[in-house]
């Protein structure tokens, strides 16, 4: 009896001790994971101007997702606050004073943006750099040209804090950073006319894999809060969604306005307010480059 309560009394001491060991462990190994130095060779991309960038610019940034999280204004906002304890502020961009793109050079735009990477060389976290990486110079130059033009806002620095379940989940390596994702040895990607093309519709389906993954088979979206469904299955799987968008006009309509073509709704988790603001022929260059998939190779 004795013995009993005794090692029942290790037990409540040593319990408790091990979960505080293993949740510092945690934080230390996350911390010092986001902390760490990722050394990127910069090719950097000279500043563009002139109306034609600022235009091409403008589009870019309303159409692949940045004014969605760092606001029209470029002033950076709330993105995620979710129960669970997922918190995001997206920093401010413009070159107000004491804004961390405040004496950006031309090569730390392209470690940010392509790279994932800031300027002290620490990953970015929550941008998803990796459907950025293969934006082209031109591209990648207007976006610069129109973020730079924005009137300066004052200071806002981004806040990130995740769960301490993702915090376990990012020291251990299931949800990586875009820094970790991307192949920063590719060259840059080499424009491709812009048409109604399965060509075109692949360069403008690489905002589509942080969420949908690389082969755009779908599935869930690592580190995201429990009430975001899994990203849908794009390729002419038996679980993809393609097959319910035959024609061009009824995938331009869903990206248009989140609603299938029987009229239910998808989850406001595809950034629709980005998305909607996709042109005419990007959207159908998406549709038929997706159409045009090849299918999954199936485990043997
Ligand atoms: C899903 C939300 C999201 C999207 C989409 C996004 N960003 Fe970000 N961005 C962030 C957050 C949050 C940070 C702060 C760093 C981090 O990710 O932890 C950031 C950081 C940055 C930085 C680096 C600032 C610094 O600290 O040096 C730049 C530059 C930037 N974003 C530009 C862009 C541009 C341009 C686009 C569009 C091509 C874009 N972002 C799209 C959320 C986003
Ligand atoms: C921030 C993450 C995110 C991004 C970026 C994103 N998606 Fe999605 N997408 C999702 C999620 C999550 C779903 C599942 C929605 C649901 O189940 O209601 C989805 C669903 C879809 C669907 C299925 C619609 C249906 O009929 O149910 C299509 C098609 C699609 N996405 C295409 C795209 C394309 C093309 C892009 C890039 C241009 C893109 N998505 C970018 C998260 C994303």
């Amino acid at each position: 009896m004795r013995r009993g309560i005794g090692i029942l009394v290790a037990a409540m001491v040593a319990i408790p001790v091990a979960v505080g060991i293993a949740v510092i462990a945690i934080k230390l190994t996350s911390e010092r994971k986001a902390d760490r130095v990722v050394a990127v060779d910069v090719t950097p991309v000279a500043y563009a101007s002139g109306e034609a960038a600022m235009a091409r610019g403008g589009y870019l940034f309303r159409s692949r997702g940045c004014s969605q999280c760092h606001g029209a204004d470029g002033g950076g906002k709330v993105v995620i606050d979710d129960p669970n304890g997922l918190y995001v502020e997206s920093p401010n961009i413009t070159i107000g004073p004491g804004s961390s793109v405040n004496g950006y050079t031309e090569a730390d735009w392209v470690r940010a943006i392509r790279h994932g990477v800031d300027r002290a060389g620490h990953p970015l976290l929550i941008m998803p750099s990796e459907d950025y990486n293969r934006l082209t110079d031109g591209d990648l130059a207007a976006l610069v040209a129109h973020v730079r033009a924005l009137p300066p806002i004052a200071d806002k620095p981004a806040v990130v804090r995740f769960p301490l379940l993702v915090q376990a989940l990012y020291a251990f390596g299931v949800v990586r950073d875009a820094a970790e994702k991307i192949d920063h040895a590719l060259p840059p990607a080499q424009p491709v006319p812009a048409g109604v093309t399965p060509e075109h519709g692949a360069y403008v389906a690489n905002m589509c894999i942080g969420c949908h993954r690389r082969d755009l088979a779908g599935g869930p979206i690592a580190g995201a809060p429990p009430s975001w469904p899994p990203a849908a299955d794009l390729t002419p799987s038996a679980s993809g969604v393609m097959a319910r968008y035959d024609t061009g006009e009824k995938f331009v309509a869903m990206m248009r306005t989140g609603k299938r073509p029987d009229g239910s709704a998808v989850s406001g988790v595809m950034p629709f307010p980005s998305l909607s603001a996709m042109d005419e022929t990007d959207l159908l260059a998406l549709h038929s480059y997706l159409r045009a998939l090849p299918a999954p190779k199936t485990n043997p």
